[in-house]
Formats: structure tokens, sequence, C-alpha cells
């Protein structure tokens, strides 16, 4: 039986959804929820993920600042809005688009985000406070992606085994520690580039998380019959035979969708769902910002 599709879109609907109500208390209250995103650069990937989150914020009713800088400008530019950002009293997230050009250091202007305004959660406070085991705040949008997909599909994770290929900031550690998290309960192994014999280890994951940005590098092989398998890469290939020259294709290969049990697509899992988190970490952060309301 092939797997079943778990659907990021119909997943981010039903947050979208919950979001509503919330949008709609705060801003009776006089608190619109509002996001800047910072884009540097002309990297096209990067924009399409950008104007995604923007369309996203109208469609919701959050008011959104896009600001797009030229690959060539200076870092204290960068720094500045950072700064400004954190200033403004009605503005309640920042995000600057990864990546930056090389010229710039990315962990130094993260750094410079206020905390409660992080909603990458990529700031070494929320960053820390995940790794003390509390998850009750600005979390990285990816890996709480890839967690509510796995609750909206009735996943339990507890005891079972959970593989995440890839240890990024941004996506494989984070991601690991919420699977092991206390309430999560997942026993989880970190597989990288140095692991010996990837594919058995695969091969023992009830949950298997593939988030390292390597075209349809797990095969059917490396799956357990009937394991929960999360996508995360989106990559780009060329393909002469589409219309437009190019097709997404995510960590892995379409044909493991005959030996697992639930499947994410690509484009329409996991990427949907991660700014949905975004939409959710901006309406937090906009009530956290006025608790009395
Ligand atoms: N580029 C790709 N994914 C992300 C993300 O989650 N946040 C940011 N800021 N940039 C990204």
């Amino acid at each position: 039986m092939p797997a079943q599709r778990l659907d990021g879109k119909a997943c981010a609907n039903a947050v979208e959804t919950e979001l509503h109500e919330r949008i709609e208390v705060l801003t009776n209250a006089g608190v619109q929820p509002h996001l800047a995103v910072i884009i540097v650069g002309d990297d096209p990937a990067s924009h399409v993920y950008v104007n995604s989150k923007i369309e996203t914020c109208a469609r919701l009713g959050i008011r959104s600042t896009h600001i797009a800088l030229p690959a060539h400008c200076e870092e204290k530019v960068v720094r500045q809005h950072i700064l400004n950002l954190n200033a403004q009293d009605d503005l309640h997230g920042i995000l600057v688009q990864s990546p930056l050009p090389n010229h710039m250091d990315e962990e130094a202007l993260t750094d410079l985000i206020s905390p409660t305004k992080d909603v990458d959660g990529f700031h070494p406070q929320n960053l820390g406070r995940l790794v003390q085991g509390r998850t009750d705040g600005l979390l990285p949008c990816t890996p709480s992606a890839v967690m509510r997909l796995l609750k909206w599909a009735g996943v339990d994770l507890k005891g079972k085994r959970a593989v995440v290929l890839g240890r990024s900031r941004i996506v494989g550690m984070p991601a690991a520690l919420l699977l092991a998290a206390k309430g999560a309960d997942a026993t989880v192994t970190v597989v990288h580039s140095r692991t010996k014999d990837i594919a058995n280890v695969c091969r023992e994951a009830d949950v298997l998380v593939a988030a390292v940005g390597q075209t349809e590098l797990v095969k059917p092989a490396w799956v357990k019959p009937g394991a929960v398998v999360v996508d995360v890469g989106i990559n780009r290939v060329d393909d002469d035979a589409r219309e437009r020259g190019w097709r997404l294709a995510g960590d892995v290969h379409p044909s493991v969708a005959d030996t697992a049990g639930w499947l994410t697509p690509v484009p329409g899992g996991v990427g949907p769902m991660t700014i949905a988190m975004l939409m959710e970490n901006t309406v937090f952060a906009a009530e956290s910002s006025h608790p009395k309301r």
C-alpha cells in the first residue's frame, strides 16, 4: 500500500484557522501583529520564499514590512535596520532571510535581533531555552513544522526511534531536540556526513526526518516498512522535460512512497507548514508583548 500523504497544505490551513481567531482578538485590542522581513541580494528562491511569507501575512491580517537590500550593501546597513526594528514598539517579529551574501556575518546579525522579536528562533537565547528543554518560547519554524505535522498525523513518538538526517543549526539539531524533549519522548539519532553505515541507521527509524539538502538521497532500502518519513529538502533540479526547465525535489526519493507509512510531499509538505509556524511565532510574539490585553 502506498504511503499516506502527510499533507502540509491541509495542516497549514488548520493552523491558519486557529490563528485567525487569535489575530482578531489582538487586532480588536488595538495590537495588529506585525512582521518585518529583511532580504539582501537577488537569490530568486529566497525572493520566492519571502514573497510567500508576505502573502501569507496579508491573507491572515498580519501587517508586514518588506525590506529588500542590494547584494553589495554593507553589513552595517543591515545592522542599523535591525536596531531600528528592535526599537519599533508596534513591530513584533523580525526575520533576516538566509542565506546572506558571503561578506556578511549571519550569526552576528541574528544575535542582534531582540530575542522577543526573534520569530525564526535562531537567537542564542531562544536556542538555549530549547536546549534546556523549555519548549514554550519562540522555536525555529521548520523543526516546529515537522513536529506539528507528526501531531496532525496522530503519530505517537513516545519510545519510538527517530533518526534526523542533518545537523544544521536551522533544522537538524533543533528538530532532534524537539523529538527528544519531554512530552515527545522519542529516542533520537542524528546522522551526518561522517556517520558510518547511514542506510542501516536510517532503516532503524520509526520516524525519519531528512534535512540534508541532497536531492533524493534517501532510497527505499533506507526506510523501515511503515515508517513515517518527513522530507525537509527543497532542491531545485534542472529538468529539460519541463516547460520552465526545472523542478523541485526533496531529500527523499519519490519511490520511498512504496515503503513508508506516511510521507510528506515536496512541494506541499514541510514548506507551507514552515510559513504557518512563522505566522504562529509572530502572533505569539505580539501576544507576549501585550500580556495584559
Ligand atoms: N532560509 C531558508 N529557511 C529559512 C528560515 O527558516 N529562516 C530564514 N530566516 N531564512 C531561511
